[in-house]
């Protein structure tokens, strides 16, 4: 296949100086296995390849598809909570919603709206937290692994502080996890991670059963929050007598390069300096933050310490699925921010949804942006003529300006088709604008 579009892609990090690469009419030859064979000005590359099919998506523009860091799968059904800070709003919407997932069958439908709400959104890649409960967590890799989604996740663990279902063992974490990892770890697109929910809701043994797990699982991934919100971060130091947030982590040998942290709105120097000598990186969630007024993130502090950060929809507190809404919301608070704040371009953003998001999750070789060599996971933005993104593109002063206006208007419904490793996700039977499962 070799698909023509206009193709926008950060194949380097702008951060460190990359720029946006905009090609038009610009083709791209999938080979078996859904790797990009080749790319180049489309006349050229159908040169080579005459018998090859053409899907013509030129109407709009094609981006790598979108990477979330971090989204709650049993949360899809309580987006939208709006008015309360985050332990408020763990106790009166996130987990009661939770412990409905002990049902499997419950579990099975919320796993079928978490991945529409994925696939509708351009997301090809995610590292999700889980559930409490293995059994959800199994209906949530059935399905990724059926609609052929890149992800990676875990069961959540936690024996203090939650709703009491909510609650396991040491023991208990540590043999479920093995079970699940042995289902799922390394199938198809998938990969497990070791998801404690925060330290404030895992003792000790937890945090000692989740570093035994990594130890034992191969290539494992490592998730839970940090420096959310102030009152939650004391509540963490007066459990780890005084210890900072991400110390309570990096105390139990937690904290390494396949780690990823969420939030970490109210950083320390001195944590910054531990996650960028670990090599671990944080997951932004822009619209969560000010949705639970949480805070404002430090972008620049964590920038200037060498800590990679990559977004997060944060799903349910975040307000949606689309990486383009966090993508806009990051940019915002920036410009809030005045001189504390990092100037963000589009081609930051984009970088942020996809390429830091690969590099963060240890899959920048294969994904995050559509260079010769990597995998076909990408997301064609087509908006209905006449549509003010329709309108805006037509207009666009240049190829920056383009992608700006996809940002700032670009919404679920002008997603036309998305691929992972060259397979188009209808296949798998997963959603479309015209039909769902
Ligand atoms: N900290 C612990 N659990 C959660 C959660 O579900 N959402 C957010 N935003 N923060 C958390
Ligand atoms: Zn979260």
């Amino acid at each position: 296949m070799i698909i023509r579009a206009t193709v926008l892609d950060t194949p380097d990090d702008p951060f460190a100086g990359g720029v946006l690469r905009a090609e038009d009419d610009c083709g791209i030859l999938v080979e078996q296995a859904g790797v990009i064979g080749e790319r180049g000005p489309f006349a050229s590359v159908r040169a080579d390849h005459p018998e090859e099919e053409v899907v013509d998506l030129r109407d709009g523009v094609l981006l790598p598809g979108l990477v979330d860091t971090h989204v709650h799968f049993p949360q899809v059904r309580v987006i939208g909570g709006l008015g309360m800070p985050l332990l408020d709003w763990l106790d009166e919407c996130a987990l009661p919603e939770e412990v409905r997932l002990r049902d499997v069958d419950y579990a099975r439908e919320v796993a079928r709206d978490f991945m529409t709400g994925l696939v509708d959104a351009g997301t090809t890649t995610a590292l999700v937290f889980g559930s409490h409960f293995a059994g959800a967590v199994d209906a949530m890799f059935e399905a990724a692994d059926r609609w052929g989604l890149r992800i990676t996740a875990g069961l959540v663990t936690s024996d203090r502080i939650l709703p009491d279902p909510l609650l396991t063992t040491p023991e208990r974490a540590y043999e479920e996890t093995a079970g699940l990892a042995a289902r799922w770890h390394g199938k198809g697109r998938l990969r497990y991670a070791v998801t404690p929910r925060f330290s404030l809701s895992a003792s000790e043994g937890i945090l000692e059963a989740c570093a035994a797990s990594l130890a034992a699982l191969d290539g494992a991934w490592f998730t839970s929050h940090v420096n959310e919100n102030l009152r939650e971060i004391a509540e963490v130091g007066a459990l780890f007598d005084g210890a900072s947030y991400v110390d309570s982590y990096d105390r139990f040998g937690l904290l390494t390069v396949r780690s990823l942290l969420a939030h970490n709105v109210h950083p320390t120097d001195a944590e910054l300096a531990t996650l960028a000598a670990r090599g671990s990186a944080v997951a932004h969630c822009p619209t969560s933050n000010a949705a639970l007024g949480s805070g404002l993130f430090p972008l620049r502090r964590h920038v200037e310490s060498g800590v990679h950060v990559a977004l997060g929809s944060d799903v349910g507190a975040g307000t949606g699925f689309s990486m383009l809404k966090e993508g806009l919301q990051a940019y915002f608070l920036q410009r809030l921010l005045g001189e504390q704040g990092m100037p963000l371009t589009s081609t930051h953003l984009l970088w942020l949804a996809t390429g830091a998001g690969a590099r963060a999750l240890g899959l920048a070789e294969e994904i995050g942006d559509l260079s010769v060599g990597k995998q076909l996971d990408a997301v064609w933005v087509t908006p209905e003529a006449g549509d003010p993104l329709a309108v805006g593109l037509a207009n666009a002063r240049c190829a920056e300006d383009a992608l700006s206006k996809v940002f700032a208007l670009g919404t679920t419904s002008d997603v036309g088709g998305v691929w992972v490793g060259g397979e188009p996700i209808t296949a798998r039977g997963g959603p479309s604008r015209t039909g769902r499962e």
